[in-house]
């Protein structure tokens, strides 16, 4: 700790800001999209900076095992070792740990887990992660935390809940400060209102640079999430920023900026983009659909990213039913921009306290559909 947030303007809920880091600002409402490995897959970073994202994220898990934090630092840390120069947040570990590698354990001592990449064994400790994450040089450390899984019983809730309260305690006591490095813990408790709240305080009561709330888009649904979002940011304190992680589909974002959320980060519109599925103002287009075929139209006239500016849908298709690389590259390009768009879209809106009729304007667009 520490860095600065200015809230700059808010309409309802919704809150228009700037946070300010060792790296470069980052405006808020902000999506930032995933860099997992050390890239943003399919992208140049200078392409990623084309589309408006401000800040990537990367992954301690991935990285500690490939190449491995002590290799990246020798680097000059992840800014230089991916030549993205702006803002980074990291992702904790124990999330990605629990979700993708083998005989994985908790303790209270940390996450025990085999890789999934050559089967090696390794403990992630809340100190430990936090020594990761410094080694990567991230300006938006995370704690480490347990991902509450969904469905689970109050009593796991709450004892999951407990236990990554107290790993976030020793984050906060392993953190090297340091100006425009911040830190966020990271609210749990399920579906539980009384969780959410003993979760908010036990954080507030460390002090953190932000807060986050994770444990949702886990299989809840949308109207469940949206009743989490409806209590847990008036938990936290308004002079600092509010991170939904793993979130989302461009509904979901709009509805949880609407709720007081300020950061968001998902492998949706790139992971989309090498599948096929464009993201637009109409709604989701799967370009490997045959409809596409021999249609001469750009995937969205009013949207403009190369994609778009240079390319038919026939094209494009093509690309998707080949396989080839540019196709993944172009969707991914576009699927990022329009994220990008629909986040500068907020931002404005929120500054001329006029969101509910953006809100309106994007869910008539989403109901139309592609014509
Ligand atoms: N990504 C999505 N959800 C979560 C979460 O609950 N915790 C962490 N650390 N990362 C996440
Ligand atoms: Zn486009």
């Amino acid at each position: 700790m520490s860095g600065r947030f200015d809230l700059l303007a808010t309409d309802g809920k919704a809150r228009r800001g700037r946070i300010h880091t060792a790296h470069g600002i980052v405006n808020t409402p902000a999506f930032m999209p995933v860099g997992t490995a050390g890239t943003v897959k399919a992208m140049l970073p200078e392409s990623v900076k084309a589309t408006g994202a401000e800040i990537v994220l990367g992954n301690t898990y991935h990285l500690m095992l490939r190449p491995g934090a002590e290799r990246v630092a020798s680097f000059g840390g992840l800014h230089k070792f991916m030549n993205w120069p702006g803002p980074i947040l990291t992702d904790s570990g124990g999330f990605q740990a629990m979700s993708l590698s083998d005989l994985r354990k908790i303790s209270e001592q940390g996450v025990e887990f085999r890789s999934h990449i050559d089967g090696s064994k390794h403990m992630l400790t809340p100190e430990r992660s936090i020594e990761i994450q410094d080694l990567l040089d991230s300006n938006i450390t995370m704690v480490l935390d347990e991902c509450t899984p969904f469905p689970a019983t109050p009593e796991q809730a709450a004892e999951s809940m407990r236990r990554s309260m107290r790993w976030a305690a020793r984050c906060r006591e392993a953190f090297r400060d340091r100006d425009g490095y911040l830190l966020f813990g990271i609210v749990q408790g399920g579906i539980y209102p009384n969780l959410r709240r003993e979760s908010a305080e036990a954080l507030v009561r460390i002090g953190f640079d932000g807060y986050a709330i994770g444990g949702l888009a886990i299989g809840e649904g949308q109207q469940q999430m949206f009743g989490v979002l409806d209590y847990t940011p008036d938990l936290l304190p308004r002079e600092k920023p509010r991170y939904l992680m793993g979130v989302g589909k461009p509904g979901d974002i709009v509805g949880a900026v609407a709720r007081g959320i300020d950061m968001f980060d998902c492998v949706m519109p790139t992971r989309s983009g090498r599948t096929g599925l464009a993201h637009t103002r109409y709604g989701d287009i799967n370009m490997r659909n045959a409809r596409h075929a021999s249609d001469d139209r750009p995937i969205d006239p009013k949207c403009a990213c190369p994609a778009c500016s240079a390319y038919v849908r026939g094209y494009i298709h093509h690309l998707m039913k080949t396989k080839e690389i540019l196709g993944a590259m172009l969707l991914t390009w576009h699927n990022l921009h329009y994220y990008q768009e629909l986040m500068q879209g907020m931002r404005a809106a929120i500054e001329q306290g006029r969101l509910a009729d953006f809100i309106a304007e994007f869910e008539r667009g989403q109901a139309l559909g592609d014509l």
